[in-house]
């Protein structure tokens, strides 16, 4: 009796997450072509950048496997949507209005969020990195929020 009821137990729940793939969301792994970025103030800022922030704020995600599998899916599926639509370094030809933000955000720890980090280790930055990054976004996109020309 409590075998089968195991069983079914343990059928459902494969099921259930079987369904679950057959969500149309989450699929759409695109990455959009890199058109302009903004004018790096250095090499290293540009590099601390990608670290943190390019899954997300770029059209250069690296779509990590379980990205491929509901729910977790449809998580990485809103965030990268959503941070590309606040802020594209590989868009840098449109408005980004929140770029003068950057640096405020990793100052207070908000960006990269906290459960990225958790699964991307390399995001995580040492004081002295983390340091560079704000100094070096403000070079980057305090002054003139976006970089004219091409
Ligand atoms: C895991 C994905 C992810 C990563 C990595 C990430 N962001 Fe974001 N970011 C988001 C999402 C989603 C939003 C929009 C929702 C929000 O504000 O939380 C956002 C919003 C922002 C905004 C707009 C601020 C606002 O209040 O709306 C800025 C600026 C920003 N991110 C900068 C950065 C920088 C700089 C890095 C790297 C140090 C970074 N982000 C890393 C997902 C990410």
């Amino acid at each position: 009796m409590v075998k089968s009821l195991f069983r079914w137990g343990a059928f459902s729940l494969v099921a259930g997450i079987l369904i679950l793939q057959l969500v149309p969301y989450g699929h759409d792994h695109t990455n959009p072509p890199v058109k302009v970025e903004p004018k790096w103030d250095t090499a290293l800022t540009r590099e601390l950048s990608v670290r943190a922030c390019f899954d997300c704020h770029s059209n250069q995600t690296i779509w990590p496997w379980y990205s491929n599998a509901a729910p977790a899916s449809w998580l990485i599926q809103h965030d990268v949507e959503e941070g590309r639509q606040r802020l594209n370094f590989s868009e840098w030809d449109r408005p980004q209005r929140e770029s003068r933000g950057a640096a405020r955000q990793v100052q207070r720890g908000e960006m990269p969020p906290r459960s990225y980090i958790v699964l991307h280790p390399t995001a995580s930055l040492s004081a002295d990195e983390k340091q560079g990054l704000i100094q070096g976004l403000q070079n980057t996109l305090g002054s003139t929020g976006t970089a004219e020309g091409h």
